[in-house]
């Protein structure tokens, strides 16, 4: 991975451990995802990556105007940045129910759309609604091998279309194909196991035409995989990439055919050197993903080879034959291995643009609930 991106030339101000998004590279990015994509026409972005409305924008104002996302947080996010079509990428259950009607109620001019896979949940959901005379769009939730939610089952989802076409409040959206777990390096591996999620869809989708069922979309994929089904000439296809528009270590190890460049980086300071080997940071875990394992979490360009010996919630222990160039306060940059949920442990990332520091973005859906 590339990571040669123009960081801010002076950060004496800025706190650590904190995020810094290039400006330069987040553009960089935005623009590849639309050239592989081929249209914004063909992009439904899932935005659980930046959870931001100031991203948001950017992407609306390249006529990106469908979007995805998992939370209602996230939903509100999008609808209060302006957009107008929006699908929650997830089984709504419980008060989930309810916050679909709320939604509903808040942002009457937004296209909704919720995934299912079930039948109780489908008939609560038709009940909600109608009881509010509201309607929602349903994705169909189909399981192309991640084996996370949804089905392959041709008999039960001829059940789920038959019961959502006689749903008054439900309106068929299509299917929902999720592959996270298509992470081949190998491009002809990649293409071969996301070929065979397509294939799946694909089948299901002739079996309900075949009944008299219309499919008017398919939702696919992730960042290894949108290129994929980029390619195939089928006009129902939306792409739903999320990690491209910051990019990490650990998709630029996976996919190294992918030119996207590393857009959200990790400012930390040097806050000791116990020993002549050893330098400690400030970036405990509570400000890097620590869902890789420790001593993965992040990657430091200027000590590539530096051991991460030990991860507080506050410290990070490196022991490097490079010690002896650093002292207390030095600033260091860092790449997340896995940037959405690092965005999630901060309230706000400073933007840099030609290397200067020039606005902060909030990052508002970090939280599980804003008003609904
Ligand atoms: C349902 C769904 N769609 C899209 C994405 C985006 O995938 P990626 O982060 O690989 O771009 C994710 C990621 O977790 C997801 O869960």
């Amino acid at each position: 991975m590339n990571v040669d991106v123009p960081l801010p030339l002076d950060v004496s101000q800025v706190l650590s451990p904190s995020l810094v998004l290039v400006r330069e590279a987040l553009e960089h990015n935005l623009r590849e995802m639309l050239r592989i994509a081929g249209s914004a026409d063909r992009l439904r972005p899932h935005c659980k990556t930046h959870k931001m409305a100031a991203v948001t924008q950017r992407e609306l104002a390249l006529g990106i105007t469908r979007h995805k996302c998992a939370t209602f947080a996230e939903a509100e996010m999008l609808a209060d940045a302006g957009v107008t079509d929006i699908f929650l990428a997830y089984n709504v259950v419980g008060p989930n129910i309810a916050r679909t009607v709320a939604f509903r109620q808040k942002f009457p001019q937004v296209t909704f759309a919720v995934t299912a896979d079930d039948p109780d949940q489908l008939q609560q959901l038709d009940s909600a609604c109608g009881a509010a005379e509201q309607t929602v769009g349903v994705f169909l939730d189909i399981d192309p091998g991640l084996h996370r939610t949804g089905t392959d089952d041709p008999a039960r989802v001829l059940r789920l279309v038959s019961q959502l076409k006689s749903s008054p409040s439900l309106q068929m959206r299509g299917f929902h194909l999720y592959d996270g777990h298509n992470h081949q390096v190998d491009v002809a591996e990649r293409k071969a196991g996301v070929l065979a999620g397509w294939t799946i869809a694909e089948a299901l989708r002739a079996r309900c035409l075949a009944a008299g069922f219309n499919v008017p979309k398919i939702v696919c994929g992730g960042t290894g995989s949108f290129p994929i089904f980029a390619e195939l000439d089928d006009p129902d296809i939306e792409l739903s990439p999320g990690t491209t528009v910051f990019h990490d270590t650990n998709y630029g190890s996976l996919f190294p055919d992918l030119h996207f460049q590393p857009a959200l980086w990790i400012l930390t300071r040097v806050v000791s050197r116990p020993t002549p080997t050893r330098l400690t940071l400030d970036v405990g875990n509570k400000a890097v993903a620590a869902d890789p394992p420790k001593g993965q979490r992040l990657f430091l360009p200027a000590l590539p080879d530096a051991v991460q010996v030990l991860h507080n919630e506050e410290h990070l222990v490196l022991e490097t034959p490079d010690a002896a160039r650093y002292r207390p306060g030095d600033v260091l940059w860092a790449v997340p291995r896995h940037v959405c949920p690092t965005t999630a442990l901060h309230r706000s990332v400073t933007v840099s643009e030609n290397r200067q520091l020039v606005d902060q973005w909030i990052v508002t859906a970090r939280d599980r609930q804003l008003t609904i």
